[in-house]
């Protein structure tokens, strides 16, 4: 069966590769159909779930997940319903509906849409989909691996660059890894302070759950990371980082300059890995080698960001 995403172009970004002194490669999931790497995971869960005899499709986010699901059923010409708490911008929803999805407005926080999305799924015609925990979803996130391999005609990079929210990309790029025998290739895993419970989870050596987000990378807003992707950094090398939110947004605008191309904060804080060259500092730091010959950086992507939003975003931080 073919899969949902499209194979998305690796480009050797010229203006990053100079900050850091070795080609900086950008996987472009950007440019997605949905504008996300999640439909890589998503479309692959949905696709198994109708494989297996799925009838509708039920998801409890407003954001890139749910859009994700909701262009999946389309495809796949099963009906589908999203439940979104009333913070969901009204654009997302007109979206959601663009792609056919039934949306339901419930409750104020994320918790009570998801409450009613697992609720609807007591009915065996419904199948709850999940954001970022599940096998299926990292197993489609790993063809972004095979296919880099090709892109670089089998040259490893040095070290892979994303993002972490729950933890879905991180666990479908280290499986890829690990399937491709790229396996000792470092990967630098970024969050911004304020959406950071991977790195919160590392920092006590047991999943912590955040009390809340208070980072503008609303994408990167899991409270709590996969258990998968927790027990991932004790079997590879995995450098967990932080960025503040003004790095993470000067990276989104440093990059629409540089590259004419628009994405969400939460993808900023991997691009912030490259911009503040904080590969130097792992370096000295031991966490990298030295002798850094590449860096595969993955544009994840995301909807929630506008000309406009960057512009309030910028008010908010008090930057000039
Ligand atoms: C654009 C974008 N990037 C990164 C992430 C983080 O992905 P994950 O939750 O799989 O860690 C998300 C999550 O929604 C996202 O939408």
């Amino acid at each position: 069966m073919q899969p949902l995403h499209i194979k998305t172009p690796l480009l050797e970004s010229h203006p990053l590769s100079k900050i850091v002194g070795c080609p900086v490669y950008l996987k472009l999931e950007n440019i997605q159909p949905v504008s996300s790497f999640k439909l890589r995971g998503l479309g692959h869960l949905c696709q198994k779930a109708v494989q297996n005899g799925c009838k509708h499709i039920v998801c409890s986010s407003g954001g890139n997940a749910g859009l994700a699901a909701a262009y999946s059923a389309r495809k796949l010409n099963v009906p589908c319903t999203i439940i979104v708490p009333s913070t969901t911008p009204a654009f997302m929803v007109k979206r959601l509906e663009e792609e056919k999805a039934k949306v339901i407005v419930h409750g104020d926080v994320w918790n009570d849409a998801d409450a009613l999305a697992q609720e609807l799924c007591k009915d065996p015609e419904y199948t709850y989909i999940p954001p970022f925990d599940h096998p299926d979803i990292w197993e489609g996130v790993a063809s972004l691996v095979h296919e880099a391999v090709e892109d670089l005609q089998g040259t490893k990079p040095s070290v892979v660059a994303v993002c972490v929210g729950g933890g879905g990309l991180l666990c479908g790029i280290l499986q890829g890894l690990h399937d491709v025998g790229w396996q000792d290739v470092p990967v630098v895993a970024m969050e911004t302070e304020g959406a950071n419970c991977l790195n919160a989870s590392l920092n006590e050596n047991r999943i912590v759950k955040l009390d809340g987000i208070t980072s503008i990378a609303k994408c990167l807003g899991s409270t709590q990371v996969a258990r998968r992707a927790f027990q991932w950094t004790k079997e590879h090398n995995i450098i967990s980082d932080l960025c503040t939110d003004v790095d993470a947004l000067n990276a989104c605008l440093r990059f629409a300059d540089d590259h004419r191309m628009l994405v969400e904060p939460g993808c900023g804080a991997t691009l912030a890995s490259v911009y503040n060259n904080m590969y130097d500092k792992w370096s000295k730091e031991g966490k990298l080698n030295s002798d850094i010959k590449s860096i595969l950086v993955v544009v994840c992507g995301g909807n929630m960001v506008s000309l406009e939003q960057l512009q309030i975003w910028k008010k908010q931080l008090g930057m000039s």
